[in-house]
């Protein structure tokens, strides 16, 4: 099903006024304002109030990690840190939006193809709506963290012989229109994940970082968090945009080739531990290229071991994630070994899932890599 492009059209506020509501909203106990997606209903898409579906989701926390700074080679960094949302992973954010509206729409299923966490995150919002779900996912790929939560949440699970590809086009080629889809296609899942913007900024009283990493793999998230600054910088409550890096997988980076080469995308067969991210035609390429040129940023390809190695550092500092979330670090390195990130950078670094999500990378890195705490950070 093809759906149609969602524009909200933001309303004119008194930034200064704004901030203070946004304050207000954040102390306040009413069920949607507990949401830090719905905290902005305002640059959110109209729904009707019976129709939100909602976990508290969005309300996580921002980590200073003056070991990463030093482990990046900047001055500052800190993890937003979307790993720790009501499934474990930002894709939250934009569910509570997707499976609103389509529970608004009376639709009677929605469906999705995952490496993992859309899935889980569906399955969670879509049981809360009453709604059936059902998740495409490759078969073999899938943490068993990711499977057992979609399994828990109630959805149908269906799996497909090959990547995450190959489960999407399956899911596009059979769906007759009754379900909703809910993968990042749904525009209404873009409105709720540009939110981790707002409460980027948010958490750092509206100071713009220089940089904002974000691992890339359909490019739902760097798409949706680049609109998010945008739809900030529109309103005034910044003055500059910061600039936007999208780190991929070595063995799934057709979009850091494409943005190298300044030419379109050729899908590949994706190949990495990181199998979160393991996609090879990532669907909205063209909408996170527009963000990443509007703020002035950067495409890049990071390979396993680095992702490994990044993620060991992170859970040294009792913060984790998991490897696909590691690549923000591992790509603020590789910018600053290229001199691109100056030293005295103010870098945000998204971590997109939860440590837990994936036990069996965890183990599979630490039989092979000294103790971490061993190491001079
Ligand atoms: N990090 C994690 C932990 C993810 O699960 C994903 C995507 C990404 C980063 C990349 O975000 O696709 O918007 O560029 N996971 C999808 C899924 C593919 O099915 O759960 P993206």
């Amino acid at each position: 099903m093809k759906l149609p492009e969602y524009h909200v059209r933001l309303p004119r506020l008194d930034p200064e006024g704004f901030k203070r509501v946004l304050r207000e909203r954040r102390a306040s106990y009413e069920p949607r304002f507990l949401s830090g997606v719905w905290r902005f209903e305002e640059l959110l898409p109209r729904l009707p109030s019976e129709a939100i579906v909602t976990l508290a989701e969005g309300n996580v926390p921002l980590y200073e990690s003056p070991r990463g700074a030093r482990y990046a080679g900047c001055d500052a960094l800190a993890y937003l840190h979307l790993g720790m949302n009501p499934s474990g992973s930002f894709k939250d954010l934009g569910m509570t939006v997707a499976v609103s509206a389509a529970k608004a729409a009376g639709a009677r299923g929605v469906a999705c193809a995952s490496t993992g966490n859309t899935a889980s995150s569906m399955a969670a919002y879509a049981s809360r709506a009453g709604l059936n779900a059902y998740a495409l996912v490759p078969r073999g790929r899938v943490s068993t963290s990711k499977l057992a939560q979609i399994y828990d949440y109630g959805a149908e699970v269906v799996e497909v012989d090959g990547s995450f590809d190959d489960a999407f086009a399956r899911l596009d080629g059979t769906n007759d229109g009754a379900v909703t889809i809910v993968n990042s296609v749904n525009p209404y899942r873009l409105e709720g994940q540009k939110c981790a913007a707002f409460a980027l900024l948010e958490a750092r009283g509206w100071r713009v970082p220089d940089w904002v990493f974000v691992p890339g793999g359909n490019l739902g998230n760097s798409a949706a968090i680049g609109k998010g600054f945008r739809e900030a910088l529109e309103l005034g409550f910044i003055d500059r945009l910061p600039r936007l890096a999208v780190v991929q997988a070595a063995g799934a980076a057709p979009f850091a080739r494409a943005w190298s080469a300044r030419a379109d995308l050729v899908p590949v067969v994706p190949q990495t531990s990181a199998s979160a991210i393991a996609v090879g035609s990532p669907k909205s390429w063209r909408k996170a290229l527009y963000e990443v040129d509007a703020s002035g940023g950067v495409v890049i390809a990071v390979d396993d071991d680095a992702i490994d190695d990044a993620k060991a550092a992170i859970g040294a500092e009792g913060i984790g994630c998991e490897p696909a979330s590691a690549a923000a670090l591992a790509g603020a390195r590789a910018l600053r070994d290229e001199s691109v990130l100056r030293p005295d950078a103010d870098v945000v670094a998204v971590l997109t899932g939860h440590t837990l999500k994936d036990p069996d990378a965890i183990l599979r890195i630490h039989a092979s890599r000294p103790r971490y705490e061993a190491r001079a950070l």
